[in-house]
């Protein structure tokens, strides 16, 4: 599950890389997009579904379970939203090996329902200070963690719930958007997560950074996951090259896969997309 409280962390984006990085790596993939009224994920895989047969082109797609054809109608209607959502869960459940919940920056009854059915909660926040501040508050002169966020609260409540039916919730946090630059203020937010991270409970994933290549290809419903090396080298630039890797160090943190060993059929994945992007 993918969650933050506060818009525009890269929630949609990085929902949409881990869906499509996993189908090729062979799994069943489901995913549900419980932002009801921006539906970015949604319309992504709308725009796949239309492009891939357009370009005469073949690649996984994941199932997609839609709460109802348009959801933004029900977006003020949470009781009804929550109904449907356990009830696509349950579906989705039956027929895949991983479920990929995408949720609004806000706090909404069906966000928070699938912050508790979560195994994973992966939380993608900007490196900035304002973003912090949605996962904890911290003493400015001592770094200290003063509380957990409204946010946090509800991911450690979740945590306790399940360990009453001994299930973990693993939880995730990874900076997104990181750019070139900006090193004071990298360091300073990296030590702070640090300390947070300790005093909350939550673990810190390598970082993503800011590049075109994560966001270029959303008309065509593609992500980076989709662009073939073997096929157009030229296509594959050292940027996007590097992406992949930040990718795969990503999903293995996450503990989605297993990198780099020999004998692992993991090792198929990347080579195999079925088509190069040229846009
Ligand atoms: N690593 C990145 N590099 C470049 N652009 C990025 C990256 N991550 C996200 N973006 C862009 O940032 C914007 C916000 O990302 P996204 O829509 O995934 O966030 P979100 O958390 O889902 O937002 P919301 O809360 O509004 O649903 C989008 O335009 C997306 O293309
Ligand atoms: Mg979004």
């Amino acid at each position: 599950m993918i969650g933050n409280e506060k818009g525009g962390a890269g929630k949609s984006t990085l929902a949409a890389l881990i869906a499509i990085s996993m189908l090729y790596r062979g799994q069943r993939v489901s995913v549900i997009d419980l932002d009801l009224r921006q539906q970015s994920l949604s319309r992504l895989l709308a725009n796949r579904r239309r492009w891939l047969p357009a370009a005469g082109v073949e690649a996984p797609s994941p199932l997609e379970y839609k709460l109802v054809d348009d959801p933004a109608r029900i977006a003020d209607d949470q009781p009804t939203a929550l109904r449907l959502f356990e009830e696509a869960m349950t579906m989705a459940m039956g027929d895949s090996d991983l479920i990929i919940i995408d949720t609004p920056g806000g706090d909404t009854a069906v966000s928070r329902a699938a912050h508790l059915q979560a195994d994973l909660i992966v939380t993608p926040m900007n490196d900035s200070f304002v973003d912090f501040d949605v996962i904890g508050n911290v003493d400015p002169v001592t770094m200290r963690l003063i509380r957990p966020s409204h946010y946090a609260e509800t991911i450690l409540n979740a945590r306790a719930m399940r360990a009453q039916h001994n299930r973990r919730l693993d939880w995730v946090v990874v900076r997104n958007r990181l750019a070139g630059a900006d090193t004071n203020n990298r360091e300073r937010v990296g030590k702070a997560l640090n300390s947070l991270a300790e005093e909350v409970g939550f673990r810190i994933g390598p970082p993503l950074r800011e590049r075109v290549a994560y966001r270029e290809m959303f008309p065509f419903g593609l992500t980076l996951a989709d662009v073939s090396p073997r096929l157009r080298p030229d296509n594959m630039s050292s940027p996007k090259l590097a992406a992949r890797q930040e990718v795969n160090a990503l999903l293995e943190a996450l503990g989605l896969i297993v990198l780099a060993r020999p004998d692992a059929p993991a090792a198929r994945v990347a080579d195999e997309s079925a088509f190069a992007v040229a846009p």
